[in-house]
């Protein structure tokens, strides 16, 4: 079976209530079932944290088991994190970026992307369907 990691950085535990006007209505949970719906001979692990070091000890943890792909939205932490960059550039998991809101519209800050230097692809401003498009990338490229 095709394992597949969805990892999640800080604030997205609070989607669907959190400026939902931006990054949907539907929560992480809505999000994460859809995802085993749509995709029902992947299996997933899921795994959302507000810290960037438990996200690191994920990304390591990953890199030592049989995964075939990462689907990563390091939220904030994508726009600082040199060490999610090296977690990711160290674990050769093929990983794809996403984005719920697409980073190049919105301030100056967000433009640029650490972890994006790691990744196959990255998808951006496709909303939380930008989760599927990634999945579907890994298991067709
Ligand atoms: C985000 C965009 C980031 O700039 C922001 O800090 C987030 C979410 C997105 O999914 O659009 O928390 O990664």
């Amino acid at each position: 079976m095709t394992r597949i990691a969805v990892l999640n950085g800080p604030n997205l535990d609070r989607l669907g209530k959190r400026e939902p006007e931006i990054y949907g209505s539907a929560t992480l949970l809505d999000l994460e079932n859809t995802l085993r719906e749509r995709f029902p001979k992947v299996e997933f692990e899921f795994f959302q944290s507000n810290s960037e070091g438990a996200l690191v000890d994920k990304i390591s943890q990953l890199a030592d088991s049989n995964y075939s792909g990462i689907v990563f939205n390091p939220a904030a932490y994508s726009h600082t994190s040199i060490a999610l960059l090296d977690a990711l550039s160290g674990a050769g998991i093929p990983t794809v970026e996403v984005h719920i809101s697409n980073i190049h519209v919105r301030e100056e800050f967000r433009h640029h992307s650490y972890t994006a230097g790691a990744s196959l692809a990255v998808i951006t401003g496709m909303g939380q369907k930008g989760y599927e498009y990634a999945i579907d990338f890994l298991l067709n490229r």
